[in-house]
């Protein structure tokens, strides 16, 4: 009898814990790095990357910054699993008419990986952000 008490006590604590263990939900890739203020240096850092470039601000030379720091920063936040909504025109839009040729995308690429990088982000991370915008590649060059 004593025996039979101890087995339920037993498997009624083991109940107890396994309902007491909160789930995990995975964080996204924007609350990992730091969300909002960190979605907003990358993009003023990729910002100063660009303005010192000169192959790839000849591209930005009529551009707006207020609105792209803006778009970007929204752009970016849904592209790490943020709660953002973006309010820009899509890449295709953006980008047609600008001939973007492969040079020049790499070439932006490794602006924002500097933009990444300054903004403490791991190199794990970097290459998430990456994955993401891998994909987009094909709506921007030479378009
Ligand atoms: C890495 C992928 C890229 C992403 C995610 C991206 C994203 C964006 C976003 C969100 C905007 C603002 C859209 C809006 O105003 O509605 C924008 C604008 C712009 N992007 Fe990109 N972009 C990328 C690559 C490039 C490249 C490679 C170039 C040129 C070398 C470029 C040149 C521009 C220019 C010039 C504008 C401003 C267009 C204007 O003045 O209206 N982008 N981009």
């Amino acid at each position: 009898m004593v025996n039979h008490l101890k087995t339920a006590l037993l498997m009624m604590s083991v109940l107890l814990v396994a309902c007491a263990t909160p789930t995990k939900t995975p964080i996204s890739l924007y609350e990992e790095i730091g969300g909002q203020p960190t979605i907003e240096a990358i993009t003023d850092n990729f910002i100063d990357e660009i303005s010192f470039n000169k192959d790839i601000y000849r591209y930005f030379e009529k551009t707006n910054i207020t609105r792209f720091r803006e778009k970007f920063i929204e752009h970016l936040c849904v592209d790490t699993g943020g709660p953002c909504t973006y309010t820009g025109d899509t890449m295709l839009k953006v980008h047609q008419g600008q001939k973007i040729t492969e040079t020049d995308f790499n070439l932006t690429v490794d602006l924002l990986v500097n933009a990444m990088k300054k903004a403490g982000l791991t190199y794990v991370q970097q290459n998430r952000v990456l994955k993401v915008l891998a994909p987009m590649r094909g709506e921007m060059l030479y378009k």
